[in-house]
C-alpha cells in the first residue's frame, strides 16, 4: 500500500452481498425466530425498536412485547418522565389477545369493544393460548376495512406464532436508553422496572464515555447493552471495562437519518460491524454468550437476515417503526398522502429538545449529525411486524436456517453491480 498504509481495509453494507441459498430442513413458517436480545433476555422475533423521540415511546414498546419484540424508551426526556414511561409497559396487560381469550366466556365479548376503544383499534384476533379461534370487530366500526385488516393480521399471526415478551411475573418487557455518564438515570430506570438499559452514545470507543461505562455497570444489576461500535478494537475496550456487557450495539453512522458519515467522514456499515463485533466476540470465546444488534439502516426483513447472517442475534430499526400509528411522530398529510415525522437524535430539533428538558445528558456536540423528515403513514405496527418476520421466516428458510443460531452457520456473498440491478424487478414497466 501506498503513503503510510492507513487504509486498513474494505467494509461491506447490506447492498454489497446477497445470501447463498441453502439446504433448508424446514418450510418457512416453520423457522423459529426466537433469539437473546441481551444476555439474559430472549425475544420470539428479533427485531428492538431505536430510542428515538419519533420511534420509541411507552405505546410503542408495549405493541412490540405484546407481539414478541421488544423497544427501547428514548431518553428525550427527564429522568421521571422517562421512568414513568417503563413503568406504563410494565403495568399493562401483556397481551390484548391474551386478555380477550381469558375474558370468554366468564367475561362477554361486548367487553371486547371498550378494550378495543381504549386502545385505539377497531377489530381483535382473537386467540385461546396460541390456538386461533377468529376474529372479532367492535360495534360501530366499519366492519369491511377492520374485517379485512383483522383476516391479514390473523393469517400472518398464524404462521409467525408471536409469544409475547414478557418477564418472569408475565409483564410486558422494556428496555430504556442511558448516556454513559447518567448513573442517576439508570438507577431510576431500573428502579422503575426496566428490564434492560440500552448505552445509547454515537461512539462508545472513547475513553471518557468508558470510564463512564465501568462505574454505570457496577451500579445496576440489570444487562447492559452498550454501544454504538464498529471496531474489534472497539468491542476488546468495553469488555475490558464491562466484563459482563449485556449486548453490543454495532453499527457506526448507517443509519436512514444520520449525516455522521457525510459530515465526518467516519463509519462502520452495520454489516461489517457486526462482523468485527462477532469476530473480536469469538477470540474472547464470548460469541455465544454477548449478543450482538445490529443498528441503522436495516431496510427490510433481507437486511436483517444479513445481519443474522454476520452474527448478529437481532436488529435495531428505526425508520421501519416511525411510519406506524404507535410511533409518536406527529402525523403530516402532503398532497392527500399520510406522513409521520422522523428525526434523528443528533439532527437540531431533537438537540434544542435535549438541551430544555435534560440537565443530565451531558454537554452535547456543537454539530449536527442527523437529519429530520417524514416518512409514509404505515398503519399500525401488527402489520409492519408480523410481515417483517414472516419475511425473515422466509430469508432464513432460503438460507438453509431452520432458526437464529443456524443462520450464523450461513453463509453470504459480495454481489456486483450488475448483479444488484438484475436482482431488482428490471425490464418491465411497473403497473
Ligand atoms: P434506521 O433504522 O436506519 O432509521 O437507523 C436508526 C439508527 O440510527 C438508530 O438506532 C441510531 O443508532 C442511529 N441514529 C439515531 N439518530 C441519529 C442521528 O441523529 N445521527 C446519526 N445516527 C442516528
Amino acid at each position: 500500500m501506498a503513503g503510510n498504509s492507513s487504509v486498513v481495509g474494505e467494509v461491506l453494507t447490506f447492498d454489497d452481498v446477497i445470501i447463498v441459498p441453502g439446504k433448508s430442513p424446514v418450510e418457512p413458517r416453520d423457522v423459529e425466530l426466537s433469539s437473546r436480545v441481551t444476555r439474559r433476555i430472549w425475544i420470539s422475533i428479533p427485531l428492538v425498536s431505536s430510542p428515538m423521540d419519533t420511534v420509541t415511546e411507552w405505546r410503542m414498546a408495549l405493541i412490540l412485547a405484546r407481539l414478541g419484540a421488544v423497544g427501547v424508551i428514548h431518553r428525550n426526556m427527564s429522568v421521571d418522565e422517562q421512568a414513568m414511561q417503563v413503568r406504563r409497559v410494565k403495568e399493562s396487560p401483556p397481551s390484548p389477545w391474551y386478555e380477550v381469550a381469558k375474558s370468554t366466556p366468564e367475561e362477554p365479548l361486548s367487553h371486547l369493544d371498550f378494550r378495543l376503544s381504549e386502545i385505539g383499534v377497531g377489530a381483535a384476533v382473537l386467540f385461546e393460548g396460541s390456538e386461533f379461534k377468529g376474529v372479532y370487530v367492535a360495534k360501530g366500526v366499519r366492519g369491511e376495512f377492520w374485517l379485512k385488516k383483522a383476516e391479514a393480521i390473523a393469517a400472518l399471526v398464524s404462521s409467525v406464532k408471536p409469544i409475547p415478551s414478557i418477564d418472569e411475573e408475565g409483564r410486558p418487557r422494556v428496555g430504556a436508553a442511558v448516556s454513559p455518564y447518567d448513573v442517576k438515570r439508570a438507577k431510576a430506570l431500573e428502579e422503575a422496572g426496566a428490564d434492560f438499559l440500552v448505552v445509547d452514545v454515537a461512539h462508545i470507543h472513547n475513553v471518557n464515555a468508558l470510564r463512564g461505562l465501568r462505574q454505570l455497570v457496577k451500579d445496576v444489576s440489570i444487562d447492559v447493552v452498550v454501544g454504538n461500535l464498529g471496531t474489534r478494537e472497539a468491542v476488546l475496550d468495553v469488555i475490558s471495562v464491562a466484563e459482563d456487557v449485556g449486548g453490543l450495539r454495532a453499527g457506526i453512522a448507517s443509519g436512514s437519518i444520520c449525516t455522521t458519515g457525510e459530515v465526518t467522514g467516519a463509519s462502520m456499515p452495520t454489516l461489517t460491524a457486526v462482523m468485527n463485533a462477532f469476530d473480536a466476540l469469538k477470540e474472547l470465546g464470548a460469541e455465544r454468550e454477548v449478543p450482538i444488534i445490529a443498528d441503522g439502516g436495516v431496510r427490510n426483513a433481507g437486511d436483517a437476515a444479513k445481519a443474522l447472517i454476520a452474527g448478529a442475534s437481532s436488529v435495531m430499526v428505526g425508520r421501519m417503526l416511525a411510519g406506524t400509528e404507535e410511533a409518536p411522530g406527529s402525523l403530516v398529510s402532503v398532497g392527500g398522502r399520510l406522513y409521520k415525522q422522523y428525526r434523528g437524535m443528533a439532527s437540531r430539533s431533537a438537540i434544542e429538545r435535549r438541551h430544555a428538558s435534560d440537565r443530565y445528558a451531558g454537554r452535547s456536540k456543537l454539530i449536527e449529525e442527523g437529519v429530520e423528515g417524514l416518512v409514509p403513514y404505515r398503519g399500525s405496527v401488527a402489520e409492519v411486524l408480523l410481515e417483517f418476520a414472516a419475511g425473515l421466516q422466509a430469508a432464513l428458510g432460503y438460507a438453509g436456517a431452520s432458526n437464529v443460531g443456524e443462520a450464523w452457520k450461513a453463509k453470504l456473498a459480495r454481489v456486483t453491480q450488475a448483479g444488484l440491478r438484475e436482482i431488482k424487478p428490471h425490464d418491465i414497466v411497473l403497473g
